[in-house]
């Protein structure tokens, strides 16, 4: 399948980028086709509500910045996995950005499968992030193949890899 990985970390070295990385390698091993882009170092702005996507723009969004280069990969991803830090009881704003401008599709038209990884510090602080997560994946009428959370004691375990690949493995 092609699979689209939004790593929304701005920490390179940090555990969402490690799990990215790790569900990357797993996909690729699996045969897939896969595409990490590091959303957390993209210039991304926040949606305009213009609705220039949905007239004049016939789906084209006005803002030329680096969401530019996520929307082709958007339109052909078959699954799409976010990957994010919890910021404040929710996924990081740099995620938050290019998931909100996906907007002018609606709905990324291939994609049938997502997933999400989360890191955190501390245990329990997931609602927000996995509330909005299958708010997205009902909405869109896809499959959810799962979540992984790792808190501080969790990242970059072998147990936490484990359950990353355990994941891709559903895909
Ligand atoms: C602005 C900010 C807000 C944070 N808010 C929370 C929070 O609400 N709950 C929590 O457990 N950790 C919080 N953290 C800690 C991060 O979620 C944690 O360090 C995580 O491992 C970061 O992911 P990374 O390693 O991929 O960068 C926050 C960190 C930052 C910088």
């Amino acid at each position: 399948m092609n699979i689209l990985i939004l790593q929304g970390s701005p920490r390179a070295n940090g555990n969402t980028a490690w799990m990215a990385e790790e569900c990357r390698k797993a996909a690729e091993d699996a045969g897939h086709t896969v595409t990490l882009v590091d959303v957390g170092h993209k210039k991304i702005a926040g949606c305009m509500a213009c609705e220039y996507c949905h007239g004049k723009g016939n789906g084209a969004c006005v803002q030329k910045d680096d969401m530019q280069e996520l929307y082709p990969l958007l339109a052909e991803a078959e699954v799409l996995v976010l990957a994010a830090p919890i910021y404040y009881f929710t996924m990081s704003a740099q995620i938050q950005a290019p998931i909100q401008r996906i907007y002018n599709m609606n709905k990324p038209p291939k994609v049938k499968k997502m997933a999400l990884l989360l890191s955190s510090y501390s245990p329990n602080v997931y609602d927000g992030a996995i509330g909005e997560y299958h708010g997205i994946q009902r909405y869109w009428g896809v499959e959810d193949i799962g979540i992984v959370t790792a808190k501080i004691d969790e990242q970059k375990t072998e147990e936490t890899k484990r359950r990353v690949q355990e994941l891709v493995a559903k895909l």
